[in-house]
């Protein structure tokens, strides 16, 4: 396997430099399309909602992490890959954690994994990087916990919130996280954070100030159009395109119109005389 060109060192010296550019992606060729462009590729397990139709991220195991973490190392040669630890797979223990880590690193060959939480993950992700496991820490909105947040609202509103995740950044900071994914928060507050805390901070639904901005990409090129949050800028309508494409398909095939003579193979066959 390839070393990737853009390490997690890499990306935390990249802090208050040009902006670290991220995107997800699950499968190869979407890799391939991705890696020339992004600093930072993270096989989300938001790919249970774009890959397997899931209402959320709690159903998302380890084999399925480990499937589409490999596809798209594979295809990648040049960005950082990250996988996530998925729901359940590392909240128990430091320990249960780095056996996860290990196994999904062993197995993908990704650089680095991520996991959510904040002062609750410190003691984990200082355990996991002082053992050679790079972290991305994801704090705000954790979509993991979303039956104990009660959903998908906007983090960090008011000043107890603001001041707990203030403090979430700061303990997975000092406890070694490369970078730090700030979802769903406070505009105000993302900024504070990224200018309070030495990693770099990767916004989504956060501020412009964060140090590299992430989308899903199948949000961000109108492929999964099931839902629009509204930190989404869609940069293409692929669904539209995608669905045009299959009714002409289906249209040419009730009509005989394909194939056509240039998708068939010249031959010849014998004539059998009529019995
Ligand atoms: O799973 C995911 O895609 C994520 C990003 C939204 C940051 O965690």
């Amino acid at each position: 396997m390839p070393t990737k060109t853009i390490t997690p060192t890499v990306i935390k010296a990249r802090k208050g430099g040009p902006p670290i550019v991220c995107l997800t992606s699950y499968t190869a060729p979407m890799t391939k399309l991705v890696d020339p462009h992004a600093d930072l590729i993270l096989v989300g397990d938001s790919l249970a909602m774009t890959i397997y139709g899931m209402a959320s991220t709690v159903g998302v195991t380890q084999e399925m992490m480990i499937a589409h973490g490999r596809a798209v190392v594979h295809a990648a040669s040049r960005a950082c890959v990250v996988v996530d630890l998925p729901f359940g797979s590392y909240e128990e223990s430091p320990m249960q954690a780095f056996r996860t880590a290990a196994s999904i690193m062993a197995e993908t060959g990704c650089a680095a994994v991520k996991l959510e939480g904040g002062t609750v993950m410190a003691e984990t992700i200082h355990f996991l990087t002082s053992r050679g496991v790079p972290v991305m820490a994801h704090i705000g909105l954790t979509p993991q916990s979303v039956n104990a947040l009660g959903g998908y609202a906007v983090r960090g509103r008011s000043e107890s919130e603001a001041a707990m995740i203030m403090a979430d950044a700061e303990a997975v900071a000092d406890a070694g996280a490369f970078s730090v994914v700030i979802e769903k928060t406070a505009e105000p507050l993302a900024r504070a954070v990224t200018d309070r805390i030495i990693p770099p901070t990767i916004g989504i639904g956060a501020s412009v100030a964060c140090d590299g901005q992430i989308l899903v990409v199948d949000d961000m090129i109108g492929f999964f159009t099931e839902f629009h949050p509204k930190f989404v800028r869609r940069y293409a309508e692929v669904a539209q395109s995608v669905e045009a494409a299959i009714a002409s398909y289906a249209a040419d095939v009730r009509t005989r119109r394909f194939p056509a003579q240039e998708h068939v193979f010249a031959g010849t066959i014998r004539e059998r005389p009529l019995a």
